[in-house]
This record gives structure tokens, sequence and C-alpha cells, in this order.
């Protein structure tokens, strides 16, 4: 295997207050799911078994109890601690050690995508082996993200700017990013931000200089959903609830994930759903083998 994932979980959810005084906003519900497991279900879903998830020391046990060593889903997690919230860049740092020298797809832990054939575009972006690719998707709040800047008539990415005051695009750059090894030293040579962080623009405006950059637009088919605010966590989990009651179907259930990509048999995912069979999620992954769901883009 040539690709691992990370997980930045870190953070201290601010914004929620008091809903993550004491909890992960990770670990916050979204409809009938911890947060994580959106995007763990993303990084298993590009087949990556290898992960490491870096949270804030307070919420380390937590985060352990719920998702173990991931033997159970066929895949391995392992943990690392960010003591401060020193940028999302310091990822690198901090899973050099992981990583080696293997390629990496980062992903934020409140990111939650869905849609038509996204398992097709992240196959095919997991095909890359050298530079960067990143998402692109248009918002109604451009000032909060990293925006991309595009040549009107080649749609060649021209600039990246963070949180822009007078954004020269709605297309912001999603938590969702493919890198080969280069990240790790490109992130040793980067100094904090005005607001002290390290910056993922700045690593993803590396690439862009070394035009090694590959920028993908997501478009009206994929939801890519913000938890940020109080508002925007409901109607993430609204959305959920809604495809989930309409079609039978769970999104973003690491444990259909495993079994969909053979990391564990008919048997381990009934194991897995006894030990919660009183919760209609059990129920849920028992049925998967009983009607043998095809598998849905
Ligand atoms: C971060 C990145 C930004 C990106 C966003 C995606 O923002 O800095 O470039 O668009 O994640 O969620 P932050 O979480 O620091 O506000």
């Amino acid at each position: 295997r040539d690709i691992k994932g990370i997980i930045l979980a870190a953070g201290k959810g601010t914004r929620l207050y008091p809903l993550t005084k004491v909890l992960s906003k990770q670990l916050m519900p979204v409809y009938d799911k911890p947060m994580i497991y959106y995007p763990l279900t993303t990084l298993m879903n590009c087949g990556i078994k290898e992960i490491l998830i870096i949270c804030n020391p307070n919420h380390l046990c937590d985060f352990k109890n719920l998702l173990g060593n991931g033997k159970q889903w066929g895949i391995e997690i392992q943990y690392k601690c960010q003591p401060s919230p020193d940028g999302i860049a310091q990822a690198f740092l901090l899973g050099k050690d992981f990583l080696e020298d293997k390629n990496v797809v980062l992903i934020l832990g409140d990111n939650l995508f869905y849609g038509n054939n996204f398992e097709k575009i992240l196959k095919a972006a997991n095909e890359e082996k050298n530079g960067a690719t990143l998402f692109a998707y248009p918002v109604s709040d451009p000032s909060r993200y990293g925006i991309i800047n595009f040549d009107e008539e080649t749609n060649k990415v021209l600039d990246i700017v963070e949180k822009p005051l007078t954004p020269m695009s709605n297309y912001a750059v999603t938590g969702l990013y493919f890198y080969d090894n280069k990240v790790i030293n490109y992130a040793e040579r980067l100094t904090p931000s005005k607001r002290n962080e390290l910056e993922i623009t700045d690593i993803n405006k590396t690439y862009l200089d070394a035009s090694n950059l590959n920028v993908q637009i997501l478009g009206t088919g994929i939801a890519w959903l913000d938890t940020g605010t109080f508002d925007s966590l409901q109607e993430a989990g609204t959305f959920i609830r809604t495809l989930e009651r309409r079609q039978g179907l769970k999104i973003g259930s690491p444990e259909e994930a495993a079994w969909r990509n053979k990391f564990i048999s008919d048997n381990d995912l009934i194991k897995l759903a006894k030990e919660i069979s009183k919760s209609s999620y059990g129920s849920y992954l028992i049925n998967l083998i009983k009607q043998k769901t095809p598998k849905l883009d």
C-alpha cells in the first residue's frame, strides 16, 4: 500500500460551546452517527486501511473508546495528539513518523461529503502518484474558506487565498486533500501565518508554484456539508436523516464500508451488528447481509 490517511479531529470547537465544552466537536452526533464516522468512511471508500487520527489530548480517550485500533473494521487506526491548535498543516509534522515515505490523504474530521459518483472521483484522485489534488466547491459565504482564484478563460488556478475579505470567486477548497510525500518537507519549511497557524493554504500554494497542483471542481451532484455552527450542524443531521429515511440506506457507516470493501467478512459484520442489536443501526447491518443490497454510488 502506498497511501495512508490522516483525519484531523483536533481544535477546541469553540464556535459550538457549550456543546463542545466536554466532548470533541468531531464526536457530536450527525443524526445517527458520531461526526467522525463520515470522514472515516470517506477514507475507507478510497481503499485506505492505515489511518492516523489527530486529536486534542483531552479527547484522546473518547476517540480510542469509540474507534479502538480499527481491527473490528479490518483497518489500522493510530492516534496522535495536537497539543494546541497550530494549524491544519501541522498534521504532516505530527504524522511524519506514521507516514514514512507514503503519500497521504488528509481529511478534516468535520467534513461530510456525499454524492453521485463521489467514490469514483476519490479513486481517480488516488491514482495520481505525484503532486497534490484538491477539490473546489461553490459556497455562498466564501470569506470563511480558502478560495481559489481561477483564470476565467482557461480555468487554470491562479492563486489560493485563505479567508479573503474580497473573494475572487466562490470556489472554496474543501477539507479533503491528496498529497505526495513531499508534503512533509513542505510543511517543515512553513512559517506560521498572521493568525499564528501553519496554513494548509500555504502548502497548496507551494504545490501551485511547483506546477504540481490539480484542482477538481465538485458539481451540484455532490454535497459538501459544514458542521461549524449550531445551524449547519443541525442541517447536516437533517440532510442525512432525510436521505436515510427515504432510501432505507445509511451514509457514513464504517461497518458497511468495511464489509463492502471486503476488509471484513459476513461473519465479522454479523458480530458487529449483534453488539448493537437494540439499535436500529444494528438491524440495518444485519439486513445488508440478508438483502445483499447492491452498492449504490
Ligand atoms: C480550513 C482551511 C480552509 C478550508 C476549510 C475547509 O478552514 O484553512 O482553507 O477551505 O478548512 O473546511 P478553517 O477550518 O481553519 O476555518
